[in-house]
């Protein structure tokens, strides 16, 4: 995993309510809550008394509670009460719960993977999707390392085989290019801008990066490290994703169809519901074919042969390498 990054992990709309969530996320099991604010936090699920689950705990008075002997934490980790000890006792400083920096934007919650006093960064997004979109969200948990599922999005080669009665139907072999350009983005994660120029193979080989220009025209994917993704169907049609590490064998996939036609609340609704089980098919042809990839983590120097077109996975592998330490990735 990458430090010093705010990873989305889970929909906002999966920590709701009075009942605090527990999930494993960044390979470690983590529970999340709202405070009497709505304000959403997370900790380590692990309460520091003598270990029990935070996550089967309660909210009390926008405190958690934790299930084995009351003690209440505050949203900041700071425990405010021991109840064998009396009300009215002081609480030492080192009960405080482990609390992972976390925020809530564009309906993802966002965890820094890092110390939370130096999650300052601003939230990774597309700008060019605002408020005037809406989204419905499918969320798959794919048994593979996060690496496999984010090439997967970033690999224009399997479109015409993967997805032949899909997305890739007619046949555009042959991958020109594609052309890779870099950016910033927030803060200190990069984006991928990359330009997809697949076309019929007419028995010329594929026009190489530097032969392409894309001009004004807006990137037909986009990947900001460290784990949200786009593409560009149109100006008013797009779909996100969210890679969410969960631990070395397993990501959450969170996918979204985001429009900006139908703006009228019930009809946008029914009208972003439509468009899910399309999604959910292309997903299902990507799923069946990245769980059986070896190894299941991947790394810039790893031996597999790779070709022209598998530009954009070079790219990705390069930024990580150096984002990284080996021994961590
Ligand atoms: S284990 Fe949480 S209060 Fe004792
Ligand atoms: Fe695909």
């Amino acid at each position: 995993m990458i430090s010093n990054q705010w990873y989305a992990v889970l929909d906002a709309n999966e920590v709701r309510g009075r009942r605090p969530v527990g999930v494993t996320r960044l390979g470690q099991r983590l529970v999340f809550w709202r405070d009497g604010a709505r304000r959403v936090a997370c900790f380590r699920e692990a309460c520091p008394h003598r270990g029990a689950a935070l996550s089967q705990g309660r909210v009390l008075g926008g405190n958690l509670q934790c299930p084995f002997h009351g003690f209440e934490f505050a949203a900041d980790g700071h425990c405010v009460c021991i109840p064998a000890n009396g009300r009215s006792a002081p609480v030492p400083r080192a009960f405080e719960a482990y609390r992972l920096a976390c925020r809530e934007a564009h309906g993802f919650i966002w965890v820094w993977n890092g110390a939370p006093s130096e999650a300052a960064e601003p939230i990774p997004w597309f700008d060019s999707i605002d408020a005037r979109f809406s989204h419905a969200t499918l969320r798959d948990l794919w048994p593979v390392h996060y690496t496999r599922a984010i090439e997967n999005q970033l690999d224009v080669v399997h479109l015409p085989f993967v997805h032949h009665n899909t997305i890739g139907r007619g046949q555009r072999t042959l991958v020109n290019g594609p052309f890779v350009r870099w950016e910033p983005g927030a803060g200190t994660a990069r984006r991928m801008n990359i330009w997809v120029y697949n076309s019929h193979d007419e028995g010329r080989p594929p026009h190489r990066a530097e032969e392409l220009d894309p001009g004004a025209r807006h990137p037909s994917l986009q990947f900001q490290f460290p784990n949200i993704w786009h593409n560009w169907i149109g100006d008013n049609i797009r779909i996100v994703a969210a890679f969410a590490p969960i631990d070395d064998e397993n990501t959450m996939l969170y996918v979204r169809f985001y429009q900006n036609s139908v703006r009228l609340p019930l009809l946008r609704q029914v009208f972003n519901g439509l468009a899910m089980p399309a999604n959910a098919l292309i997903l299902s042809q990507d799923r069946r074919v990245v769980v059986r990839q070896v190894p299941k983590r991947t790394h810039l120097r790893m031996g597999e042969k790779l070709i022209q077109g598998d530009g954009p996975i070079i790219a990705y592998r390069r930024e990580r390498d150096e984002l990284i330490p080996q021994s961590s990735a």
